[in-house]
């Protein structure tokens, strides 16, 4: 067993970091956006991650989510050191394990809400019957139901936001990584955004929400705040 294996996660973590860093380089600058973060993320937890702009919470995201790898450090996702796998075994971790949600939600245009959240059960191994009928209990669950054949240009911001959501659950990610979802929501909207992140949490998915709104970060189970790369404050053990 390595040393990283040996400090790994214990059971009943969904997410870990481990003296977690990371560099950006620009034009001979060095610019620490992480700086040795440990942090532990329960299964089943619904966190809030707050702090000032620049202080490393979307960098912090990318890096527990495997699409950037930290400079120094590891990260674990259910139990597994992520940090040493090859660019097409975490293309599959994500896959399998991980669902994103972005401020600008990033629905294909020309596709309908239920044929946004089919797409992302394309290699779930179902027919395209079980597919678009999965498809339509997402956005049940979101509370689309009477929306689902809808263009996301017919849908309102927070409606959009939901079809995102819905397809991020779609392959049942054991975390759920969100970034400022509700950026540019009204309140009415961001309302039915925590809605939504309270069943998910009641069904005991692991949530990470990023967040400058404090409707959001009060709704959270847990708060973690960052400063300059660091956690200051956090209601996690
Ligand atoms: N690709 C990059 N190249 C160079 N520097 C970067 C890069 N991405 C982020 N940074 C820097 O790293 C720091 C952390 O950025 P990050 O995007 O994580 O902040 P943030 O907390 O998400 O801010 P905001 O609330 O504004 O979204 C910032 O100083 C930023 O300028
Ligand atoms: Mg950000």
């Amino acid at each position: 067993m390595t040393t990283a294996e040996a400090r790994g996660a214990a059971a009943g973590v969904a997410v870990a970091a481990r003296g977690v860093s990371k560099a950006y380089h620009r034009g001979g600058e060095t610019i620490w956006a992480l700086r040795r973060l440990d942090l532990d993320v329960p299964e089943g937890a619904f966190l809030a991650v707050t702090g000032p702009s620049g202080c490393g919470k979307t960098t912090l995201l990318s890096v527990l989510g495997t699409l950037e790898r930290p400079t120094f450090g590891d990260v674990f996702i259910d139990g597994q050191r992520v940090t040493g796998l090859s660019e097409d075994r975490l293309a599959e971790v994500r896959r399998k394990k991980i669902g994103f949600v972005f401020q600008t939600f990033y629905l294909i245009d020309y596709l309908t809400a239920l044929e946004n959240v089919a797409v992302a059960l394309r290699f779930q191994g179902l027919s395209k019957r079980a597919q678009r009928e999965r498809a339509q209990e997402l956005l049940e669950l979101v509370g689309l139901g009477d929306r689902i054949h809808h263009l996301p240009r017919e849908l309102s911001g927070g409606q959009q936001q939901r079809v995102a959501i819905a397809r991020a659950l779609a392959a049942e990610p054991k975390v759920i990584l969100a970034d400022e979802p509700t950026g540019n929501l009204d309140q009415s909207s961001t309302a039915q955004i925590l809605k939504v992140f309270e069943k998910i949490h009641a069904a005991g998915q692991t949530l990470v929400v990023v967040t400058h709104d404090a409707r959001v970060a009060d709704a959270a189970e847990h708060r973690l705040r960052l400063l300059d790369g660091a956690v200051v404050d956090s209601t996690l053990e």
